[in-house]
């Protein structure tokens, strides 16, 4: 996935310049848990398909939000999820719960708690994460 081909590019120099003391360890667990939130809750899956068919051929919603699942934002619920099964160190916590949403988009910041705040584990995920979605995913050049 994208975070690993950013932390641990195949020649090494990335991670070596950004971040040579923050464990290789902590840069898979913040990389491999920061979107198991994405899922949902057991047994409460987060997604689930479209039963609207117009919905799904006009509008290509193929899927909408369980309404029975508790509200709650996506890098949250992965820290939920996580936390209570995996040691995660400050740094590795703050990396999952603030992966996204910290920088200006469209008219504004959706999670000033970290902004300006954030540790360098978690601005690597980040931009690895953003790198994977606007780059690999949306193809943007
Ligand atoms: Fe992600």
């Amino acid at each position: 996935m994208g975070v690993r081909n950013i932390t641990q590019p195949p020649d090494g120099k990335h991670r070596e310049k950004l971040a040579p003391d923050i464990p290789d360890e902590s840069i898979v667990i913040a990389a491999l848990f920061h979107d198991p939130g994405k899922v949902g809750y057991p047994g409460k899956p987060h997604y689930l398909p479209n039963g609207n068919r117009w919905e799904v051929e006009k509008r290509n919603m193929t899927y909408r939000t369980n309404p029975e699942a508790m509200t709650m934002n996506l890098a949250m619920r992965s820290l939920y999820l996580i936390g209570n099964r995996v040691d995660l160190t400050e740094d590795e916590a703050q990396a999952i719960v603030s992966h996204d949403g910290i920088y200006p988009v469209s008219g504004g910041v959706n999670n000033l708690d970290y902004h300006h705040k954030e540790c360098r584990l978690q601005m690597i995920v980040h931009f690895a994460d953003k790198w994977t979605a606007a780059v690999d995913e949306e193809g943007r050049g």
